[in-house]
């Protein structure tokens, strides 16, 4: 008995080691660390459940009867986070550089199935070199068992991806179906076409960093959802991020005791907002102002900064909180923005969670860019989202709520819960300049006469009120108190019954 136990160790051992200690010292000299290491940064001390340690492939070819290494480039299994569970796999670049085989696929897709049963996270680590070249089209149904798995489990358990190596080819196409990315800065990146043959293609030079680095999909693309310093800042921040989120779609969002007093007043936001309606402010304060503790964890903050999200919680339950940022673009809406916001809020409607909207937005923007990119379809897809999600949904207009863009912004007509106003709210079609100068466009030549009309306008429009008059804003409320008015009205919507109309699936305008 004590050899077959040794006989065990050994095998054990010879599976930790993955590639070996050559390529694993080489793997630290690129400051990245061993798939093993991050699942042990990922995960709580000891929780770590490792399924399928000796699978190896099953390739003659090339030369590969020779070379097997069990776990065959991916570390899986199931563990937890903070006491909750979640399942891993970690691509081990030491082992054939990551690269998925037949078996490696497997192994992946056996979590995802463990996970999508059991209802809880599914959290993968890429750091490979793509199809196991050796095995040609084996590998490539691989690949496509796993992207048929994240198109099941997308909208019943959280997928989040972590790119932390290369992640090149049709390999994308795994954590782009994911609900979130995060990247390393300078040892990630996600490309399908790599730079030499973009070169021979398009005849441009550009480094993989450039091409597809955590800078380039934070701030360009949008691909990636964050991006930190090093393996270890990510992995931790990652940790933070699953505290935020249900295990699946069967579960109410997670609780966090909180000292954070619900009817915490903030006097500072009673000057928030400027007297000059052209002046921006920061609407990332009042959100920090207004969750428990202000502890909020944003998503894509370099990427369409006129629009942020993320998550937060509010008598220690999740919400997801967009807001209309107008220190960029004035707060308007585009492209970016709205397809940012509407994956978000289809993301919240999916897993149960609440949502709080801030709303500043002087309408849509302008211009050939935004007209020829297809703002028309991009600008629908966040109105979709919001009219489709039955989720508690708490709205709150600090400033500006002009045209189609208050209608989008999680309006009483898309079905809002509740919706509150500050006094400082200016609910119209649109700004009082442009609206004076099409109703009275004969008195444009008369500049005191168009200022005289402006401020009639004002008066009449620039306001809560007449929203109010009709029941499209349930209450002006005084700005201070906004924290403990969305907390009453969310414990309110707790009970919240909403279904849409039976159907296999709506048609987002993609
Ligand atoms: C088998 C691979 C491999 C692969 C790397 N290796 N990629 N083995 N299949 N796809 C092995 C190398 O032979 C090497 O083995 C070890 O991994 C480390 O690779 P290096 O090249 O030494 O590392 P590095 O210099 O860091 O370069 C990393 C790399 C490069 C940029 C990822 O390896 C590379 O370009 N690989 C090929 C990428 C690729 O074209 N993949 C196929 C894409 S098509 P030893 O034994 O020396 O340590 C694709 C289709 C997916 O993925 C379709 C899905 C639908």
């Amino acid at each position: 008995m004590r050899e077959i136990i040794e006989e065990l160790e050994k095998k054990r051992a010879a599976a930790r080691l993955g590639g070996g200690q050559r390529r694993i010292d080489a793997q630290h000299e690129k400051g990245k660390l061993t798939a093993r290491e991050r699942i042990e940064l990922l995960l709580d001390p000891d929780s770590f459940e490792e399924f399928d340690m000796f699978v190896e492939h099953d390739c003659a070819d090339f030369g590969m009867d020779e070379q097997r290494i069990p776990g065959d480039g991916v570390v899986t299994g199931h563990g937890t986070i903070n006491g909750r569970l979640v399942f891993v796999f970690s691509q081990d670049f030491t082992v054939f550089g990551g690269s998925l085989s037949a078996a490696h696929a497997g192994k992946i897709c056996k979590i995802m199935d463990h996970a999508m049963r059991v209802g809880a996270p599914v959290i993968g680590i890429s750091d490979s070199g793509g199809a196991r070249i050796q095995e040609g089209i084996d590998s490539l149904a691989g690949y496509a068992e796993v992207f048929q798995r994240n198109v099941l489990a997308s909208g019943v358990v959280p997928q989040i991806s972590l790119v932390m190596g290369p992640c090149a080819g049709g390999a994308v196409y795994s954590p782009a179906m994911t609900d979130f990315i995060i990247m390393v800065e300078d040892s990630s990146y996600m490309f399908v076409t790599g730079p030499d043959v973009v070169k021979t293609v398009t005849h441009e030079q550009v480094t993989h960093e450039e091409l597809g680095g955590a800078l380039t999909h934070t701030t360009k693309s949008g691909i990636a959802d964050l991006a930190f310093e090093n393996d270890v800042e990510a992995l931790a921040q990652t940790r933070r991020f699953v505290d935020f989120l249900p295990a699946s779609n069967r579960e109410a969002p997670p609780t966090r005791p909180t000292e954070d007093p619900a009817d915490r007043a903030e006097e500072s936001l009673d000057t928030l907002v400027p007297a000059n309606p052209n002046q921006p402010y920061d609407m990332a304060e009042l959100i920090t102002k207004v969750v428990d503790e202000g502890d909020f964890f944003e998503l894509a903050p370099d990427y369409a900064k006129n629009i942020i999200i993320g998550f937060g919680r509010m008598e220690g339950s999740t919400v997801g909180v967009v807001a209309n940022q107008p220190m960029v673009l004035a707060g308007c809406l585009d492209i970016d923005s709205s397809r940012k916001a509407a994956r978000f809020v289809r993301f919240c409607d999916c897993f149960n969670i609440p949502i709080v909207t801030f709303v500043d937005v002087p309408g849509f923007l302008p211009g050939t860019a935004q007209e020829y990119g297809g703002i028309i379809k991009h600008g629908a897809k966040l109105l979709f989202a919001y009219a489709e999600a039955t989720v508690p949904k708490v709205t709150v207009i600090t400033r500006k709520a002009y045209g189609g863009a208050y209608d989008v912004m999680s309006s009483k007509h898309l079905r809002g819960d509740v919706n509150y106003a500050w006094p400082t709210a200016e609910i119209a079609v649109m700004g009082p300049k442009g609206a004076v100068e099409i109703i009275f466009r004969a008195d444009l030549g008369d500049a005191a006469k168009i200022e005289k009309r402006a401020e009639e306008y004002r008066d009449k429009f620039a306001n809560p009120f007449i929203a109010g008059h009709r029941g499209f804003i349930d209450d002006v409320i005084m700005p201070r108190n906004t924290r403990r008015r969305i907390c009453r009205a969310l414990a309110m919507l707790d009970g919240k019954e909403l279904e849409n109309p039976w159907k296999k699936h709506a048609n987002i305008p993609l």
